[in-house]
């Protein structure tokens, strides 16, 4: 027995810089036709110069794989301008705004004066303005700064209405969503120009995989896992088919050492079990006829990329995952069992 998905569409991925990209470009370069590719690298690219250096590496990371395009983003920060963004233009498709503190070197994000008073900062509100001009999405990681952490996702729906009344035309993606009040938020708001990803681990996980028992730190990533009837809703939001949900992953992978301490750094690296653990969670569902429209399609017609023609297979045959990748980084769902493998 096998499923035939097209080539999948990652639209949210941590690849990193240097070895470690090198390492983990072989997992979405071998399954996927584009790949959207975060830019909260150390330091961070927030400069037509630095999207057109990080891309160069990231195209040499991936030159086994020419089926797989990568898309360039940018880091918005406080001094982002209209100008720094119109010089991107064309280099890169999105830019990425990342509340000050809430993740993986978010340090030099938007503050949360900002966020809740932007009509007072005109150099963001033109930056705002000249990504909307461009053509270029706006990607926000969707939680406010200093939020009791299970309700930072809520907290930050103000300021997305006000981006999408204030930019009419502005196409935006509210990020790796995880409450279930997300999920009524998009079906409210969401349409053709504003749109969600989902990732795979938070279709698994819920709080109790991060801490009710023993602390599992590669469990631990930004937003939290939430609660079971936050993933039910999450499962009913992927599994619909509806066009306004598609896959990002949000994979990110870190040394074990940035992990296994104290201060463990946020960040599920799933990139190893993405196109196996995406099946076997539809098929749970009953929901194999839409896996494609999550995984391919969907994320596809929002950025305006064409549809792949190349499939990739699995076969239904279960696999251990290894404990261990390039001998530095835990996979999501370690030494556990799946029962597609694509290969
Ligand atoms: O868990 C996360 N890790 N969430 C993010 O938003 C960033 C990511 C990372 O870069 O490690
Ligand atoms: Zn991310």
């Amino acid at each position: 027995m096998h499923v035939d998905l097209p080539l999948m569409s990652d639209m949210h991925v941590h690849l990193r810089q240097g070895v470690m990209l090198r390492n983990v470009a072989q997992w979405t370069g071998s399954c996927c036709s584009h790949c959207l590719v975060m830019p909260n690298t150390v330091p961070s690219v927030a400069t037509a110069a630095d999207v057109a250096s990080y891309r160069t590496e990231v195209v040499e990371a991936f030159k086994h794989y020419p089926h797989c395009k990568p898309l360039m983003t940018f880091k918005l920060s406080p001094s982002t301008t209209a100008d720094k963004v119109m010089a991107m233009r064309g280099l890169t498709v999105a830019g990425k705004l990342y509340p000050e503190g809430v993740t993986t070197n978010s340090g030099d994000g938007i503050s949360r004066k900002i966020l809740e008073r932007p009509h007072d900062y005109p150099n963001f509100m033109d930056a705002l303005g000249a990504m909307e001009q461009a053509g270029m999405v706006l990607c926000l990681h969707g939680e406010m700064p200093d939020e009791f952490c299970m309700d930072r996702e809520v907290q930050f729906y103000e300021f997305v209405r006000w981006v999408l009344l204030q930019y009419p035309k502005l196409r935006v993606v509210l990020e790796h969503i995880t409450d279930y009040r997300s999920v009524r938020f998009m079906r409210v708001w969401g349409d053709e120009r504003f749109t969600a990803t989902i990732t795979a681990h938070h279709l698994r996980l819920t709080l109790d995989d991060v801490v009710g028992d023993k602390l599992n730190p590669h469990n631990f990533c930004k937003p939290v896992a939430k609660h079971p009837a936050d993933r039910t809703a999450l499962l009913e939001a992927a599994t619909s088919g509806d066009p306004r949900f598609f896959l990002g992953s949000d994979s990110a992978p870190h040394p074990i050492s940035d992990k296994e301490c104290a201060a463990g750094c946020a960040g599920v690296f799933s990139a190893p079990v993405l196109p196996e653990l995406l099946t076997t969670i539809f098929e749970e569902q009953g929901a194999l006829p839409h896996l494609e429209a999550f995984t391919s399609v969907n994320g596809n017609r929002f950025y305006g990329l064409p549809q792949p023609t190349e499939t990739i297979r699995l076969e239904r045959e279960s696999w251990q995952v290894p404990d261990l990748c390039n001998s530095n980084v835990v996979p999501f769902l370690a030494d556990q069992t799946l029962p597609w493998r694509f290969s």
